[in-house]
């Protein structure tokens, strides 16, 4: 009896071979500035205390108030999956001490992220993210250092048609004497019963209300742009002041608040223009409250999440990735079973010393293994048979032009890098 397929749950991304190729290029290219600007690799786990999130993300946010990925486990405590790395990568910075040491923290991470959006292109339940959190200082020069490094990721992987949108969500201060304004004009609207909610926990967050209706309605909103304290505008000023110096360019955008609530100062999103309505392939900013809120110390951060999916779109869509399938340098065709160990041998030497070298399994008749060398684009074959074995000579064949010539078996390495 034939059982029914079972096909993976809706809206995750996954990348089979040739294009999880094409994947692997773009997170590797986002990822290796931060490396090079000394950030080392912080590797959490994908669920955590669902606490972790109300408190730090924030009970105003679309992410945690409908979106989580929430369920008790056997031992009866409640656990998400990570909608977004920033909250865990200070969990982890407090509980193993690491504030304590030498500051900033300089930390990498990549992986998936979980959050239950209705999927469409682009936008995913299960989806990835490379990410870097600076924490411990609030110097403005790391604003600028950290935009530039997700700069330079984007860069490297060769895209060009993107912007990046900055703007200042400003110190508590500059919050305060904001929402004193912004909340008298709130309520001058008519709004439904959970945007009021919504509005009463963050009222930035109407800001960031999709709606045509809310857009209009907020258009005449005061800006906290013009409301940032003196500490807070000059922050600013001198982040974009170096953003300049290093060639950076940016529109400001003073309706961005960003889906998450613990954004404050610095604030910033890369949105590519190919991309349609899931256009974010980036964004960040500082989080300087974050860490207490958590229960540790008083200290501030910045960081970003950058969206390998929606950069894989973005780099296939401006035609500057291609799809590479595994191509090796040698193709062993085994004939027998004697062969087939000798040809195990040989194929893992040659990978110690950095070849790569792909083994024809079953056994096909030497027509067929010789097909599927062709077909695996190999730049050189041998057929390993008896008399090869008895000889330790073997016929080197170069796949493109046909020639071929007769190599010993323990000198295959020096002929190969001929
Ligand atoms: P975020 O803006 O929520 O920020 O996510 C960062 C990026 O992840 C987005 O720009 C987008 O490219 C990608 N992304 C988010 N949701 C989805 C989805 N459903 N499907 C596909 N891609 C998605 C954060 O998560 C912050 N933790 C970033 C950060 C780090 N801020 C400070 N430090």
């Amino acid at each position: 009896m034939s059982q029914q397929k079972i096909a993976a749950p809706k809206g995750v991304s996954e990348y089979t071979p040739p294009r999880s190729s094409a994947f692997e290029h773009v997170r590797n290219c986002l990822i290796a500035p931060a490396s090079k600007a000394g950030y080392q690799l912080i590797e959490l786990p994908v669920f955590e205390d669902t606490e972790l999130f109300k408190r730090g993300v924030g009970e105003s946010t679309d992410v945690v108030s409908k979106e989580m990925y929430t369920f008790e486990d056997r031992g009866g405590r409640s656990i998400t999956l990570r909608p977004e790395g920033t909250a865990g990568v200070m969990r982890s910075v407090i509980e193993h001490g690491l504030d304590r040491g030498q500051l900033p923290v300089k930390v990498w991470y990549s992986g998936q992220f979980f959050r239950a959006e209705r999927p469409q292109a682009g936008r995913y339940r299960q989806f990835y993210q490379v990410g870097i959190e600076a924490i411990g200082l609030d110097d403005p020069a790391i604003d600028a250092e950290v935009i530039a490094i997700a700069d330079a990721g984007f860069k490297a992987l060769g895209l060009k048609q993107y912007r990046l949108e900055l703007t200042s969500l400003g110190d508590a201060q500059s919050r305060a004497a904001h929402k004193v304004d912004l909340l008298k004009f709130i309520a001058t609207l008519q709004l439904d019963e959970a945007t009021a909610a919504r509005a009463a926990i963050n009222p930035l967050r109407l800001f960031d209300d999709k709606r045509e209706e809310m857009k209009k309605a907020m258009a005449d909103a005061p800006l906290l742009v013009n409301y940032l304290s003196d500490a807070s505008r000059e922050h600013f000023a001198t982040v974009t002041k170096y953003l300049d110096a290093l060639g950076i360019s940016y529109q400001l955008n003073p309706r961005m608040v960003r889906g998450l609530d613990y954004y404050t100062g610095t604030t910033f999103e890369f949105v590519h223009d190919l991309l349609g309505a899931q256009s974010g392939i980036g964004g960040g900013g500082r989080y300087d409250g974050l860490m207490e809120q958590l229960g540790g110390q008083s200290l501030s951060g910045i960081g970003f999440g950058l969206g390998v999916d929606r950069a894989l779109l973005a780099a296939e869509a401006e035609g500057v990735i291609g799809q590479e399938a595994f191509v090796s340098d040698l193709f062993i065709i085994p004939l027998g079973d004697g062969a087939k160990l000798q040809a195990l041998t040989i194929a893992s030497e040659l990978r110690v010393k950095g070849k790569r070298v792909e083994v024809a399994f079953g056994d096909r008749a030497l027509k067929g293994a010789m097909k599927g060398a062709d077909k695996s684009g190999a730049t050189y074959v041998i057929v390993l048979g008896e008399s090869e074995m008895s000889s330790g000579t073997v016929e080197l064949k170069e796949m493109k032009s046909g020639a071929s010539t007769s190599v010993k078996i323990d000198s295959l390495f020096e002929a190969l890098n001929k």
